[in-house]
């Protein structure tokens, strides 16, 4: 763990994604809203696990800046440009809790690590999920594991049925999904975040998600919708 450090910003030709893409978005509020829902509880520190953490800082173009300020996401919007790990520490910090990062990338095994939130983000969950699912559902048995999906159903039939082995899997388990689609005009995917473990079955966590959620996916499909 110790020999960790993060990425060389110049690997940047490397990223496979926008930094601050509708899906980074979707992530970020939750994970604030799951700061400031355990913040509220009374929590004063927390253990934060981030086993594919990339780089503190991104990139962001000016199309994007112009395109989370536009948006529903507020709490993100603070944030952006900072990776998940980054973000997470920041507010939690805003919010007077004392984080205890674990963070790790592909340079290191993945290692589960005792915390009280694991953010389970690689490329690529949904083409890789049979090399890591027995570990999620594990682990969230007794933690809390925010996962980031690019849920590529929308292509057809034979990722449908991926999608459905991997839901089928996750059956009676507390999960609260949230979907957004990757693109108003080619929505060629879905971001998913899924928050699963013990959290999940709180009402009034899953209410604040929900309409987080609901507010960032009427902004994105309205967008798409109507054009004059
Ligand atoms: C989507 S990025 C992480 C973004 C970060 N979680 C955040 O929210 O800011 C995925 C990371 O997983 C890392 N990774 C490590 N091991 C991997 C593996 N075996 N397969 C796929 N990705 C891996 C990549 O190097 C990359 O930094």
């Amino acid at each position: 763990m110790s020999e960790w450090r993060w990425k060389d910003p110049a690997q940047g030709a490397l990223l496979r994604y926008e930094p601050g893409n509708w899906g980074d978005i979707l992530k970020g509020e939750w994970l604030c809203l799951w700061l400031e829902w355990k913040a509220a509880a009374g929590a004063r520190g927390l253990r934060y696990q981030d086993p594919f953490c990339g780089w503190s800082e991104y990139p962001v173009t000016e199309a994007t800046r112009g395109r989370v300020t536009a948006s529903p996401a507020t709490r993100y919007a603070n944030y952006l440009g900072l990776s998940s790990a980054s973000l997470v520490s920041r507010h939690a910090e805003s919010l007077g809790l004392r984080v205890e990062s674990r963070l790790s990338d592909r340079e290191t095994a993945l290692e589960l690590l005792p915390c009280d939130l694991l953010l389970f983000d690689p490329y690529d969950f949904f083409e890789r999920w049979p090399d890591w699912n027995d570990l999620l559902l594990e682990a969230s048995r007794d933690r809390d594991v925010v996962v980031y999906l690019y849920n590529k159903s929308p292509r057809g039939a034979s990722p449908f049925r991926q999608y459905q082995s991997l839901r089928e899997r996750w059956k009676g388990r507390p999960l609260v999904m949230g979907r957004v689609a990757a693109d108003a005009v080619l929505p060629r995917a879905w971001h998913e975040v899924w928050l699963v473990g013990p959290s999940a079955q709180d009402p009034t966590l899953r209410m604040r998600l929900q309409e987080a959620t609901l507010a960032l996916h009427r902004h994105v499909s309205d967008g798409g919708a109507f054009e004059c």
